[in-house]
């Protein structure tokens, strides 16, 4: 069973200006780089949660998410490869890289790869915000935050996330605009969504979380300062998990939530319901936003969706 989103890859030819961006903009600070010279960025003790590789092109490159220990991540395995999903077990220079003791990844009906690891090294008290911030990044049990998959068939994405890897619905955001799952995987309402769009898959949006309202209006600040960075969606509060947040703009083309105040939901009262908007009011979309719908982007057939494997990126 995965409990938690426990790190991020992507790449991008943009990846060196993460450094000044995710210090100066989002308070998170960077970590050593990883091997290849991907920045990676640290918001809380964990080692680093999102990496950023060099690349000619923007990519999603990998999603991390943990199980409680080895004793859970075995039993979940064998029960993935039960259900007939391919499992390949990480090289000793993955492990390394990736800061964990075991990992397995596979790749979703889309191709994209997806990592079940346990055993992440973590450094306690060793997080200080890259800029001045009230209060700290909401990760602990929770994980880092959540993501939205872009995926081209979501009754397709469902079978597999909630039925195969065992993800539960909080709900959905339906409408004729809309078509969105939103899946828990602790507290968090929602770890992961997925967004239909015929024939793409990639991510939409990291979000991270903050503890304190005034990082978030500290952010909106530093955000309409900058010249080179958009805010894309106003200041607005969903109407699912009541996240409070803006989305902005990086140096690639997957946008942050910047977000504070979300809910939680308990497994054992939680009833799935569903939302005819995406929001209470506000997340206005900007004209950059309007020019071009930001997320990292990648074509695929719905037809030949089953044959695209790692191998095809
Ligand atoms: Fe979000």
């Amino acid at each position: 069973m995965i409990t938690q989103l426990a790190y991020l890859g992507i790449a991008s030819p943009a990846f060196q200006e993460w450094r000044d961006y995710a210090t100066r903009l989002l308070g998170a600070v960077v970590a050593e780089d990883g091997p290849d010279g991907a920045v990676r960025i640290k918001v809380d003790d964990a080692g680093y949660r999102v990496a950023v590789h060099p690349a000619e092109q923007d990519e999603l490159r990998y999603v991390g998410w943990a199980c409680h220990n080895e004793t859970r991540l075995h039993e979940y395995a064998a029960e993935l490869r039960a259900k007939g999903l391919e499992l390949h077990a990480g090289t000793e220079a993955e492990l390394k890289e990736r800061q964990v003791a075991e990992l397995y990844w596979f790749a979703d009906p889309f191709g994209n790869r997806h990592e079940l690891v346990w055993g992440r090294y973590s450094h306690p008290n060793s997080f200080f915000p890259g800029r001045p911030m009230r209060g700290r990044f909401v990760t602990g049990d929770q994980g880092l935050g959540h993501i939205v998959l872009i995926v081209p068939d979501l009754a397709r994405a469902d079978a597999f996330f909630a039925g195969t890897l065992g993800f539960r619905l909080s709900d959905r955001v339906k409408s004729d605009i809309f078509n969105l799952r939103f899946y828990h995987c602790n507290g968090r309402h929602h770890s992961l969504a997925v967004a239909e769009i015929p024939g793409v898959t990639g991510i939409n949006h990291l979000m991270l979380e903050v503890e304190s309202f005034d990082d978030l209006g500290t952010a909106i600040d530093l955000f309409s300062a900058d010249p080179d960075r958009e805010i894309l969606l106003s200041l607005g509060r969903h109407t699912n998990d009541l996240m409070t947040s803006v989305y902005v703009q990086t140096p690639s083309s997957m946008q942050i939530e910047y977000g504070h105040g979300g809910m939680t939901v308990d497994d054992l009262t939680w009833v799935a319901g569903t939302h005819d908007l995406p929001s209470i009011w506000g997340h206005h979309r900007s004209q950059a936003y309007l020019d071009g719908p930001p997320g990292i982007f990648r074509e695929i057939g719905t037809a030949d969706a089953n044959e695209t494997t790692e191998a095809d990126r």
